[in-house]
């Protein structure tokens, strides 16, 4: 599954000489001049292939991105994937990475790799500091009532796992990843989601960390 795109077209050329009978009719009839095209994308499917040769580089080929300023995709609700994945592109969450990441797939692309990650399955992190008691566990679990900030616990679920289709999961997500969210929807640069803004806004830089930092490690 990690060959690069250079040894799937090589190993396809060999597979399809070989095995010519196996493949589908519409990959079989096919012109001279789309023959090369066709033949490459017939061994992984061409949503594996974008996702090996583009998004594994930085969210890795399972969805568990390493570097904790990509998100992890993995085991993320798929209407939630889809619904980024359109926003980035019509401008709705402004990010200079992703927008050229999505600017040249059609809405069927974009629904089988919301797909494709979101059966990954998701690994578990570890808080640094914010473990049970802490200030992010209380952020968590019951809000913040002198500012009147709702718990987080009553739209991402208790365990973090989120509440499809709406509410997505925040449970192992890199915490630099989850603040600079959190941060983005208080200046209003991440402007997709009115409800998050209105809690950010009242929230303080030490509360967003807190809190960041208890999700890491939720389960
Ligand atoms: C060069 C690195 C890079 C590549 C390649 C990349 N991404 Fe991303 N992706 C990011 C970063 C960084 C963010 C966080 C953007 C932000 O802060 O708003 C992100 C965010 C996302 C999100 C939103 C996740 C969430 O929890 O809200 C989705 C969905 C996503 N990427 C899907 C993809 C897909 C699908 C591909 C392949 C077509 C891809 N990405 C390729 C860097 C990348
Ligand atoms: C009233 C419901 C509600 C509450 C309460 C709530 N959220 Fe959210 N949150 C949402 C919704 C809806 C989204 C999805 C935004 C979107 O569709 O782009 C979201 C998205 C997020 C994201 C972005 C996830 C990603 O992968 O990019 C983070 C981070 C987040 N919430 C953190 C929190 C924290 C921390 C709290 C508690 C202080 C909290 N939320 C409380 C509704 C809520």
């Amino acid at each position: 599954m990690r060959l690069g795109f250079a040894a799937v077209l090589v190993l396809n050329l060999v597979v399809s000489q070989a095995f010519a009978a196996d493949k589908p009719v519409e990959k079989v009839a096919i012109a001279p001049e789309k023959a090369e095209q066709s033949v490459a994308a017939s061994a992984a499917s061409p949503i594996e292939q974008t996702v090996q040769t583009v998004c594994a580089a930085c969210h890795a080929a399972d969805g568990n991105s390493v570097m904790a300023a990509n998100p992890k995709l993995a085991g993320q609700h798929p209407e939630y994937l889809l619904k980024q994945l359109k926003e980035f592109k019509d401008g709705k969450r402004a990010n200079a990475v992703m927008s050229g990441m999505v600017a040249n797939l059609a809405e069927e692309d974009m629904k089988a790799l919301a797909a494709y990650f979101s059966s990954q399955k998701p690994t578990l992190g570890k808080a640094k500091s914010n473990g049970k008691g802490s200030l992010g566990e209380k952020i968590y679990r019951g809000g913040i009532l002198a500012t009147n900030v709702p718990a987080c616990a009553a739209c991402h679920g208790a365990t973090g796992s989120g509440i499809p289709k709406q509410f997505p999961r925040l449970a192992g997500q890199h915490a630099d990843y989850t603040l600079q969210q959190l941060r983005t929807f208080r200046t209003g640069e991440r402007a997709n989601a009115p409800m998050m803004q209105a809690i950010a806004v009242k929230m303080t830089d030490q509360e967003m960390q807190a809190v960041a930092d208890y999700v890491q490690g939720l389960r």
